[in-house]
């Protein structure tokens, strides 16, 4: 690629004429396409700098480059973990575009700009120009939160916002391309007309997506955990022959389920409906019962839906729930019950179809961490997904996707997918370097796909799996494979930790701790550490293991091990997929 000459004279402060250099000499080339017909000298750059978890926000920001790119402007796409906050002090023209994780938390690589910008000593933004672009999901309590502490707090540190805030729900698309329509010719108002307008290259995007997945034929459905197991998880294999698609090891699969048919009939009658009811639903008349089995969300209760049975039920403890604010308490009382329970637990209350439907949230896909890596296995892409089965509230309950897949998709069905790139979570370049991967339960689905790629590879670098579940006899998914795996070398070292086995519990942090000399050796040595599995959990305790770790085999003070996972998380040497 040509680089293009930035001219000592080009209006740029010291800090973006450094960046701006090491990213032309190739350092984030993937982040700017056909920049080099844009006339450095005069365009405007405009920062964009996203936080991601799974990849949204990344190709948002993108989308937002290739707009800028078409207004003249020089945009310069960065994760938010690549800058540092004297570097945001420098920049005029800024775009933020961040998702929320956890309970209202920022997304990992978000984390320490988030930091320094909401610490006392961060400096003062007068000079900047910005707007942010907020991802979320208002099924969270704390809807799009990370999006709303940036705005407010950059607000507050003087800059100028030209845009008011886009707080999006899942169906994030039209509201972000809106936001970049208008946002993008406000951030070039004043800027030079003489630069050359490259509108960039065609776009390289899958031609599947959301709106537009790939109909894909499921080939393997097999039960990995013992049959007298307590839990019940599969592999999946399914063939994507045909698509043009492509993955890497560390991607997300996302597939769009329908839901049960007995429960839609279930539903359907408690309502006292026959399902034949014509609703106009996705712009066109639909009965009920296909509206309720394609097109909603029937399981998990919206807001809205269990704030309208309680008004209608006049219920006291769901009323007293609501009110209190106390929100653990109504998530207790809400866990495992879902639409149906609630409309047998208040029979009093009646919907018609067209109430009912208004109260419902659209049917969503699922994401899952991919099992394979694409390298081994161009034709298929391999999941391994724990089946949602529990009894609660007197009724059998099943999770809509999980179970969509292991009991409801077969040979004939056209399985509606899509992928999800995760360009965080990848095996290391560097085929040389170690990698630590913790990953119990369905965590290890990444590090099946990593190991296999290391493998296709024939990388040199050293391999450490933690894994754990419940029970050894029944719970130790992909066994054969895995010991196959250290019988060939491939993987230098396994800890298992199968916290049913015996009465104290065992986790994967324990096993890390009594490794943790070794585990501080690997991490000397350029290692990487993968999380992978429950977020809520485990990979908090983790985290804390790691610390844990770091600080007494690295004989540090707590600060210096913070320090040192804060280098970690910046070296990208320390990510995780956590759901
Ligand atoms: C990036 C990412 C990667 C993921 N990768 C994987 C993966 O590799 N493998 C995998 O299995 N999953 C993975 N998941 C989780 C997956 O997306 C789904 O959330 C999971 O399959 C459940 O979906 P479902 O539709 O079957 O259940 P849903 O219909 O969504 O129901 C789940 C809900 O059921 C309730 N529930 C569940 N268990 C119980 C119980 N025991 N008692 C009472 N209530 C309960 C809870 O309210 C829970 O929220 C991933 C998620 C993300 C975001
Ligand atoms: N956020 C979520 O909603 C979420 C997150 C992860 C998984 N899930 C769902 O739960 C189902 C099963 O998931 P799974 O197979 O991945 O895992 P899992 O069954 O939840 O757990 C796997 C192993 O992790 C152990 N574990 C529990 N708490 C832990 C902690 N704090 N630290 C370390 N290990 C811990 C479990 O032990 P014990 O059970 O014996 O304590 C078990 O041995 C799936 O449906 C999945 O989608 C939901
Ligand atoms: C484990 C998990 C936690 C989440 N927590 C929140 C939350 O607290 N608030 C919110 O608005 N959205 C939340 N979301 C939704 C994400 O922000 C949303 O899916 C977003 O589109 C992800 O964008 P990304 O791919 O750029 O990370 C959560 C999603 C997951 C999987």
């Amino acid at each position: 690629m040509k680089l293009p000459f930035i001219p000592e004279n080009a209006p740029y402060s010291d800090t973006q004429r450094a960046w701006l250099s090491g990213f032309f000499a190739g350092m984030h080339s993937h982040m700017l396409q056909s920049a080099s017909s844009i006339d450095a000298s005069n365009a405007r750059s405009l920062y964009i700098l996203y936080g991601t978890q799974t990849g949204n926000s990344e190709s948002l920001a993108n989308d937002a480059a290739n707009s800028a790119k078409a207004h003249g402007l020089l945009p310069v796409v960065k994760s938010m973990d690549e800058v540092d906050i004297s570097q945001l002090a420098g920049m005029e023209h800024l775009l933020i575009i961040t998702s929320t994780y956890g309970e209202g938390a920022m997304p990992d690589n978000a984390e320490m700009l988030w930091e320094a910008a909401n610490s006392d000593s961060a400096p003062r933004l007068e000079n900047l120009k910005f707007s942010v672009l907020a991802l979320g999901d208002t099924s969270y309590d704390l809807f799009c939160q990370a999006g709303i502490d940036w705005d407010n707090r950059l607000a507050a540190l003087g800059a100028t916002r030209v845009l008011d805030r886009v707080d999006c729900d899942v169906d994030f698309e039209a509201p972000a391309e809106q936001w970049i329509s208008e946002v993008v010719p406000l951030m070039a108002e004043g800027a030079s007309t003489t630069a050359v307008i490259d509108t960039g290259s065609p776009s390289t995007k899958s031609a599947y997506n959301r709106k537009n997945p790939f109909p894909a034929k499921l080939l393997v459905n097999r039960i990995v955990t013992a049959l007298d197991s307590s839990k019940e998880t599969r592999h999946y294999e399914i063939s994507i022959t045909g698509s043009g698609l492509s993955y890497e090891a560390g991607d997300a699969l996302c597939v769009i389920p329908s839901n049960c048919p007995e429960l839609v009939s279930s539903i359907v009658s408690t309502l006292g409906c026959t399902g034949t009811e014509q609703e106009p639903v996705a712009g066109e008349l639909m009965s009920l019962s296909t509206a309720l089995q394609n097109y909603f969300e029937i399981k998990l209760p919206s807001k809205e839906f269990v704030e309208e049975i309680a008004r209608r039920s006049g219920d006291q403890e769901l009323n007293a729930l609501l009110n209190s604010g106390d929100k653990e308490q109504l998530s207790n009382y809400l866990w495992g019950r879902d639409i149906l329970d609630l409309l047998l637990q208040f029979p009093q209350v009646e919907f018609s179809a067209a109430e009912f439907i208004n109260l419902l949230k659209p049917l969503q896909h699922r994401a899952y961490s991919i099992s394979s890596s694409g390298k081994a296995h161009p034709d298929t892409v391999h999941l391994t997904v724990a089946s949602v089965r529990y009894d609660a509230h007197g009724r059998h309950h099943k999770g809509v996707c999980s179970t969509y897949l292991a009991d409801l998709v077969d040979e004939t069905t056209p399985l509606r997918i899509f992928f999800t790139p995760n360009n965080n979570f990848r095996v290391p370049n560097d085929d040389s370097l170690p990698m630590i991967m913790v990953g119990p339960g369905t965590g290890i689905a990444p590090f099946r796909a990593f190991l296999q790629e290391r493998a296709f590879r024939k990388a040199s670098g050293k391999n450490w799996l933690f894994f754990g579940d419940r029970n050894a006899a029944t719970d130790f998914i992909y066994r054969d494979e895995i010991e196959a795996m250290q019988n060939s070398g491939l993987l230098t070292k396994l800890d298992l930790a199968f916290s049913r086995d015996q009465a104290e519990k065992i986790y994967v942090q324990d096993k890390m701790r009594n490794n943790g000399a070794e585990l501080w050796a690997w991490l000397e040595q350029g290692g990487y550490f993968f999380v992978c599995g429950d977020a809520y959990h485990m990979a908090k305790d983790v985290d804390k293991a790691l610390h844990e770790v770091i600080q007494k085999h690295g004989k540090k003070t707590l600060l210096e091990a913070v320090d040192y996972v804060n280098q970690l998380k910046k070296d990208k040497r320390y990510v995780r997929d956590v759901y």
